[in-house]
């Protein structure tokens, strides 16, 4: 089994107690994705990589944005569907992001590409800047820290791979995909636990 596979079995074995703990937004996403929401404007087309069990779709759908949920784990692909929502199975690094409607406005990815191995990023993101429109928004947030490994925490309780990131190395890899004025911000994790790494960048016009 391949680290993307075992992680993605991880949350496929858990996702409904992943989707029941997590169904609480922290303050630091809602400020995030009420930002985001009103740089956008309603009606505006957003793709999320690893919409999870659904909370932040709802939220920027509630905002005005229409979102096209996506998830590489099955089980979260399914609860979506049952709670009535058009989900699509996708891997960002192997399948087909684009949509019949066009480029998207914007591309949301809240915890999700800290799965992506190290290597396959630029890919990744590459791909993302391939299907959202020139001057598109993209929001990413991953782990900060050194390296990458394995970690059994939370409502999932078998082991899943992260890779971590530094704010400059980071920063240049957004940036070498396509995507311009890249900000990368510092959020403190509450009570000891680990910081994380916001990514804001635009998407190049011509890339
Ligand atoms: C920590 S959860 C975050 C879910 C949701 N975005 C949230 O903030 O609650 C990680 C998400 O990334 C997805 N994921 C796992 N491996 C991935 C990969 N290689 N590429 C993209 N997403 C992945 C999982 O299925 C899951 O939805």
């Amino acid at each position: 089994m391949t680290e993307t596979s075992a992680t993605v079995r991880a949350y496929d074995v858990d996702a409904a107690a992943y989707a029941a703990n997590g169904a609480v937004m922290p303050d630091s996403v809602r400020r995030d994705v009420e930002a985001f929401a009103r740089l956008l404007g309603p009606g505006a087309r957003v793709l999320e990589i690893g919409s999870g069990g659904g909370r932040d779709a709802r939220l920027l759908e509630e905002l005005g944005l229409r979102v096209r949920r996506t998830d590489v784990t099955p089980g979260f692909v399914d609860l979506l569907r049952a709670d009535g929502h058009d989900a699509d199975l996708l891997d960002p690094l192997t399948d087909d992001l684009g949509s019949p409607e066009g480029a998207y406005d914007a591309v949301w990815a809240n915890a999700s590409l800290l799965h992506v191995a190290r290597e396959d990023l630029p890919t990744v993101l590459a791909r993302l800047a391939e299907v959202c429109r020139a001057g598109g928004l993209l929001r990413v947030s991953v782990k900060e820290g050194d390296g990458d490994g394995w970690s059994t925490h939370g409502s999932i309780s078998r082991p899943r791979h992260f890779t971590y990131w530094r704010a400059g190395p980071l920063a240049d890899v957004v940036a070498g995909a396509g995507w311009s004025d890249v900000e990368v911000t510092h959020q403190p994790g509450t009570k000891g636990a680990e910081s994380w790494l916001e990514v804001a960048a635009v998407r190049e016009a011509g890339a």
